[in-house]
């Protein structure tokens, strides 16, 4: 897809190229790959956002990792979220005494990764780490809540593209852009 496609002309600006998260993906990996040599993590991809960074990602770690999946939702509209976090689909396997590391698209105030930092330490697991493409580190309401590997630290602004969605729309943007608030009427 080129910059002249369509659902380019609903961003304000791009953020981050997709050739720079390629190369923080790989960088990440790498690192991964590192602190976890002797182990098999358990990798969780949150959906539906965190789907193109997990798929990359995993294709980075040189290590016999598992995969697995949850799906979530917080109330709230669909520029802010509530706080309250919903879990629509819920891990197939049991994690008891497992590395595992949650793959999240995006930490903004922190709410959901908090919660689901404490849902899977009940259930057992030996470690957790939090893996996020995106950090909006001046939103963060959650303050204790650490963040383990982030690829990009970015502004507050509301953002799209590489999974990301706004209504269910533009996570197919291969960059990461800020959505022009003329769409949510801001
Ligand atoms: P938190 O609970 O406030 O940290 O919100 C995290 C969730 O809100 C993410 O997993 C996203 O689904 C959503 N979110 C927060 N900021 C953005 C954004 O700029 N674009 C798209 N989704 C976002």
């Amino acid at each position: 897809m080129n910059k002249d496609a369509v659902i380019y002309q609903d961003l304000e600006k791009i953020l981050v190229t997709k050739e720079e998260i390629a190369q923080k993906v790989a960088e990440l990996g790498r690192r991964i790959t590192m602190d976890y040599v002797g182990k098999e993590p358990v990798m969780v991809c949150i959906l539906k956002g965190a789907a193109l960074f997990f798929a990359d990602l995993i294709r980075e770690i040189d290590l016999p990792v598992t995969t697995d999946f949850m799906a979530i939702s917080s109330y709230g509209s669909a520029t802010k979220t509530s706080g309250v976090v919903r879990v629509l689909k819920d891990l197939d396997k049991d994690i008891l005494g497992k590395d595992v590391i949650i793959v999240e698209d995006i930490v903004d105030t922190g709410v959901t990764l908090n919660y689901l930092r404490s849902m899977l330490v009940h259930r057992g697991a030996s470690s957790i780490r939090i893996a996020a493409l995106l950090d909006k580190t001046a939103r963060r309401t959650v303050k204790d809540l650490k963040v383990d590997y982030v690829c990009f630290d970015i502004p507050d602004a509301f953002v799209v593209g590489y999974g990301l969605d706004y209504d269910q729309v533009y996570r197919n943007l291969p960059d990461i852009g800020v959505l022009s608030p003329r769409i949510y009427g801001e």
